[in-house]
């Protein structure tokens, strides 16, 4: 197989998998998502940054082996410890037990809780260096891009900066690096889609570790899903710039009412609900779930200070659109915000506790009280809504909510 280098002693040992449908449980990959390693060969040691997802070992093992043999690898750099890319450690270690693991703190627990039995490792500090011969690693801790344990690794001579997940992208395809790629618009796409579903709930994070790749000022950028990007690298950091300050650009209150309505009487109620908002001062967003894209959804909820859901109740369970808007919320961080629910039912409206229980177990801030109505709401329930939807942009105004 022909070798992927980077620059002189630096090569891609990673794999493909084009065929991944669903990434962790929840994620659509539509065309699939590649686990990138890299080695880097100095005058003096070798070191291996990040592994691949356990079943695709074999593979991994050989790409390294058509470089070197496993003996020569002297140190292990773990980025980020998620079995995507920690799984093949398992394996390698059994074949090179000698081989030195490098990790932040924060990474040790899963690391050790994956290897389960001794290793040979070591904690790196943030800025700290490690001299191959003639290639220098400086490892670069930023917690939080994704989890709690990241880290970039810096290749100082040859300026690639090594980001694991960070300015990823689940895509699979022919080519290694991006100024390579046959449909760049679709490689685009996912590295957008990665962005919204994967790296969005880190928005300070992620503004911090964009100032302090700035700096580097990287040649190329080897992240460990997708292409490597080797043509203009800082317009990818560019995008997560942009979208991860979009809330400094927001300068109203905005509350989303989502809501489903089989017969229209919970979206009479909603649209009561917006009234009462909007004479609360607040700028009401009424979205019917059916009709409008998750995806658009969860961008607008995003920008919101608070929303409000308004279900029906479907044989006594919540309709299946707001149970995937609930479900989506996993993709923004929206602990503490301001949240409460809503509805008409026929027989005992069981959805609107439910929904209350899941943004509660959420850690929202749930408030006001639920309100329901039976059937078509009447004058009184109506007014109600507005009252709601009042006392809503008071609590979305508070300074707290904020
Ligand atoms: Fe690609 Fe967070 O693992």
């Amino acid at each position: 197989m022909a070798l992927i280098t980077l620059a002189p002693d630096v090569y891609s040992v990673g794999v493909k998998d084009p065929d991944l449908a669903i990434f962790d449980i929840v994620i659509p990959t539509e065309c699939g998502t590649t686990y990138n390693a890299y080695l880097v060969k100095g005058s003096d040691k070798t070191a291996l940054i990040d592994c691949v997802k356990r079943p695709f070992s074999d593979e991994f093992i050989q790409n390294i082996t058509d470089i070197c043999p496993l003996e020569s690898i002297d140190y292990v750099i773990v980025n980020h410890s998620e079995p995507d890319h920690s799984g093949a450690l398992v394996e390698l270690l059994q074949l090179r037990p000698d081989a030195e693991v490098l990790f932040t703190r924060a990474a040790k627990s899963f690391i050790d809780n994956l290897v389960n039995r001794d290793y040979r490792h070591r904690i790196v500090k943030d800025g700290e260096e490690l001299q191959l011969g003639g290639k220098t690693l400086v490892f670069q801790e930023t917690p939080f891009l994704h989890w709690p344990d990241t880290m970039l690794t810096w290749l100082k001579e040859d300026r690639i900066l090594f980001t694991c997940d960070f300015l990823g992208a689940h895509y699979s395809s022919e080519s290694n690096f991006n100024d390579e790629l046959k449909d760049p618009e679709a490689a685009q796409r996912a590295f957008e889609f990665y962005y919204a579903t994967i790296m969005r709930p880190y928005k300070d994070y992620i503004l911090k570790a964009t100032q302090r790749v700035r700096e580097l000022n990287p040649k190329i950028v080897a992240p460990s899903h997708g292409p490597i990007l080797r043509k203009d690298p800082l317009s990818y950091l560019d995008y997560y710039e942009e979208r991860a300050s979009i809330l400094n650009r927001i300068h109203e209150v905005r509350v989303p009412v989502v809501y489903v309505s089989a017969y229209g009487n919970t979206e009479a109620m909603a649209r009561k609900v917006a009234e009462g908002l909007a004479e609360g001062g607040v700028t009401p967003v009424l979205l019917n779930a059916v009709e409008t894209p998750i995806a658009a959804i969860v961008d607008e909820f995003e920008k919101a200070s608070g929303f409000l859901i308004g279900t029906p109740t479907l044989n006594a369970d919540v309709p299946h659109p707001i149970l995937e808007l609930v479900a989506s919320l996993v993709f923004l961080n929206m602990r503490g915000k301001p949240a409460s629910v809503f509805g008409s039912y026929g027989w005992s409206g069981e959805a609107i506790r439910t929904v209350h229980d899941i943004l509660q177990s959420m850690r929202m801030k749930v408030g006001p009280d639920p309100i329901k109505a039976r059937m078509t709401p009447s004058k009184a329930e109506l007014e109600e809504c507005v009252n709601f939807g009042r006392t809503f942009a008071e609590i979305v105004k508070a300074p707290a909510a904020k």
